[in-house]
């Protein structure tokens, strides 16, 4: 069944000059049918620098969204629309107008989880692949509005010198699952095992951690390390290339309960539909495209520092 329905999809992709993006957090069914599997950063300069005609995105709404403002000339689907990001719809463009006119001496840092809107009404997007770097790469302001995440405003602001953070009271469901004692339960039970967390977990989690990294800084700190264990604190799609790339470790979720529902909506029959009728398309209005598009282009420029 599954080999039947990727024949098709592999297929339809070479006709139709598609090519499949999907985060670390897929279905692993999804990640390996995918031409290009990594975090949001990397999806997003895969984005900008592919030249299919077609992109067929199999994430959460927002990374789609961004992939359509980089690469507006382009036709961005989603197999599953519906896959949202509760993070993302915490903040509004609104909320975020009513935070700046309280702060107008500061600069806006929005974490890529937020919608084209609230992008529009960014100085500089980031990701939690470069946030520090983006924070530091602010040389004109003391003052920083960090929006929606409170927890990775909170660990980049442990990392910065000399900046006034303003938070907005936004966070994830799924990191918010993952509790400090799930991570000393791990530790003890495997004592020589590395502990990566991602920033999106509570202080009292990144606290106990050996490295807060980005999914992808995750994957490449796997490949790197000596340890042969290692405890794994963000949702549990991940394990799946951990595993994959890295046969001789092994890998142990901080806990089985940090799934993302959003994240595995998007299934292989619905990809295959979506090739075959070439929806569901996304759609940016144009200004405000053209200006989430100058924040997101200002981090692709700083790159990652995981
Ligand atoms: P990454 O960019 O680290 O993959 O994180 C995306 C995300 O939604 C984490 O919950
Ligand atoms: Fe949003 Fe959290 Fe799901 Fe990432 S894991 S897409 S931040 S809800």
């Amino acid at each position: 069944m599954i080999e039947e329905l990727a024949g098709r999809i592999a297929e339809l992709k070479s006709k139709k000059n598609a090519v499949i993006l999907a985060h670390n957090y897929q279905r692993g069914e999804i990640q390996d049918i995918a031409d290009f599997v990594g975090d949001s950063l990397g999806l997003s300069i895969a984005a900008s620098k592919t030249k299919a005609k077609l992109i067929v995105f199999c994430g959460v709404y927002f990374m789609a969204e961004t992939a359509k403002i980089l690469d507006p000339d382009k036709k961005v689907i989603m197999p599953e629309v519906n896959a949202g990001c509760p993070m993302a719809d915490m903040i509004t463009a609104e909320g975020l107008k009513k935070l700046k006119a309280e702060h107008p001496q500061a600069r806006v840092v929005c974490y890529v989880n937020s919608s084209a809107e609230v992008k529009a009404g960014s100085d500089i997007c980031c990701t939690s692949a470069n946030a520090v770097k983006v924070v530091n790469s602010i040389k004109d302001a003391d003052e920083i509005i960090f929006v929606p995440d409170k927890y990775l405003g909170m660990y980049t602001q442990s990392k910065v010198k000399g900046k006034k953070f303003i938070f907005w009271e936004g966070y994830c469901p799924t990191h918010m699952r993952i509790l400090p004692r799930d991570i000393e339960k791990q530790k003890a039970e495997h004592p020589a095992a590395k502990v990566v967390v991602h920033p999106e977990c509570r202080p009292e989690v990144t606290a106990l951690a050996d490295e807060v990294l980005s999914t992808e800084g995750m994957i490449n700190f796997a490949k790197k390390a000596e340890a042969r264990e290692i405890i794994v604190g963000t949702e549990v799609g991940l394990l799946h290339r951990l595993r994959k790339e890295n046969p001789g470790k092994t890998f142990y979720p901080a806990s089985d309960l940090a799934t993302c529902p959003n994240m595995k909506l998007t299934t292989l029959e619905k990809l295959l539909w979506s090739l075959e009728e070439e929806r569901t398309e996304i759609i940016v209005p144009q200004a405000i495209a053209d200006r989430a598009r100058a924040a997101i282009q200002r981090m692709i420029e700083i790159g990652r520092q995981d």
